[in-house]
Formats: structure tokens, C-alpha cells, sequence
């Protein structure tokens, strides 16, 4: 059966009226949300099921410290207020769990094992769209977003996946945002500026 699209109030929650925070409310975000965000990304299509993504959700004074040195100046201060911060990395061996992820195809994990350039690639790209798929899930759970890839890398790959074949991607606070430090909208590009239908 076709499905209907979602009600206006979903997509104005979702897109129309959501905005990147700047400043955040003293109130907190559950393990249960952080886990329903992470439940809905997974689902998210990404290349040979591959689910590239891996997070760390930084929610304590002590996780908090060791990232607040890798961020840019004017990310900080903002940052350290955010009841929680997913770290959105990628593994650059997704492909030792192809035999779990895409069982139907033996030979998958493959056609990544043997090209570092192909498996950087396919990583990213994918963990971008689940980081993408995490901001809209956020939203969708109720919760406000602010993603951010003003920092170090390197210094939170160091911290963070030291010793693992995760890289940072980008970083993204969730929490209730304070509607007061929200910045204008800026414009968007129109159809006839981005798009061309051949
Ligand atoms: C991948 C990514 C990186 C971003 N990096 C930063 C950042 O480092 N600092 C910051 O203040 N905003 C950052 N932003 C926020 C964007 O500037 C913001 O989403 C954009 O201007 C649209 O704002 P709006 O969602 O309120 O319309 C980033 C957004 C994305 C998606």
C-alpha cells in the first residue's frame, strides 16, 4: 500500500522549523533517547548495509574535558553546555562485518579489503549520510541539534579511537536548545539554483 507522506507537523519539526543550536537548556538527555536515535540511524540505507558509523557520546564532565581541547575557539564554551555531544566516526575497516551485515554476499567484504582508497571512501560517505540520518532522528525524537566539524580531528582521534581504525567525522550536540541564541536563518538555495531535472 502507498504510504502517505508524513503530517505537516512532522516535516515543519523535522526541516521547516528546526534549527542548529547554539545554546542549550539544563535539560538532560537519556540513555534510552541516545539509544532510540542510535536504533533509527542504524536502519538508514548505507552502501552493502555496511553501517560504517561509529559514535561516542561524550554526556560527562569527564568526557566533556577531554574533548574540549580539540575544539575551535568559538566551539567550546557552547559545547561544554550540550547535555551530550556524539562523537560521529567512521571505521575504517567497516568491512570485517560485511559476513554479519550482508550475508546474502560472501564475496562483499572484498570488494573493501583490498583498496584502501575505495574503503576511506565508501567509509565516509557513509557515516556522513548516518550522521545525517542521526540529526533527522534526533529531531524526530524531539530532541534539537547542533552539528559542528570545528575541531581537531586528529587530537580526537587520538583521544577518543586511539589504537582502533575509527576517524572522526563530525561532531553533533543534542539536547533542548535555547531558542534565544538560535542565529537567523539564512537563505537556502531555490530549486532552479541546485537542481536540474534532464
Ligand atoms: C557538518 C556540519 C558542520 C558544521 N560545523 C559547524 C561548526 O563547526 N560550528 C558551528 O557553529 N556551526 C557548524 N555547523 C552549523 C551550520 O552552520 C548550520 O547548520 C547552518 O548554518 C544551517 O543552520 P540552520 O540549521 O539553523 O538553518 C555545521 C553544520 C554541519 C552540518
Amino acid at each position: 500500500m502507498p504510504h502517505a507522506p508524513i503530517s505537516d507537523a512532522a516535516l515543519d519539526q523535522i526541516f521547516r522549523q528546526a534549527r542548529t543550536q547554539n545554546a542549550w537548556l539544563d535539560t538532560p538527555v537519556s540513555e534510552t533517547l541516545l539509544r532510540a536515535i542510535y536504533e533509527l540511524v542504524a536502519l538508514g540505507p548505507t552502501t552493502a548495509n555496511s553501517n560504517p558509523t561509529r559514535i561516542v557520546f561524550v554526556t560527562t564532565e569527564e568526557g566533556r574535558k577531554r574533548l574540549a581541547p580539540h575544539l575551535s575557539e568559538g566551539n567550546r564554551a557552547k559545547t561544554m553546555k550540550a547535555p551530550a555531544t556524539a562523537i560521529i566516526g567512521y571505521d575504517l575497516k567497516f568491512y570485517d562485518k560485511l559476513p554479519q551485515l550482508f550475508p546474502h554476499n560472501p564475496g562483499a567484504r572484498e570488494w573493501f579489503s583490498g583498496s584502501e582508497e575505495l574503503a576511506e571512501k565508501t567509509a565516509f560517505r557513509n557515516s556522513s549520510l548516518e550522521g545525517a540520518y542521526f540529526i533527522i532522528a534526533a529531531r524526530a525524537l524531539g530532541l534539537d541539534t547542533g552539528p559542528m566539524s570545528g575541531f581537531n580531528n586528529a587530537g580526537v582521534d587520538q583521544e577518543f579511537f586511539a589504537g582502533t581504525s575509527i576517524k572522526s567525522n563530525f561532531i553533533c550536540a543534542i539536547g533542548h536548545g535555547d531558542p534565544a541564541a538560535v542565529f537567523p536563518r539564512s537563505p537556502r538555495l531555490s530549486f532552479e539554483e541546485a537542481c536540474r531535472i534532464v
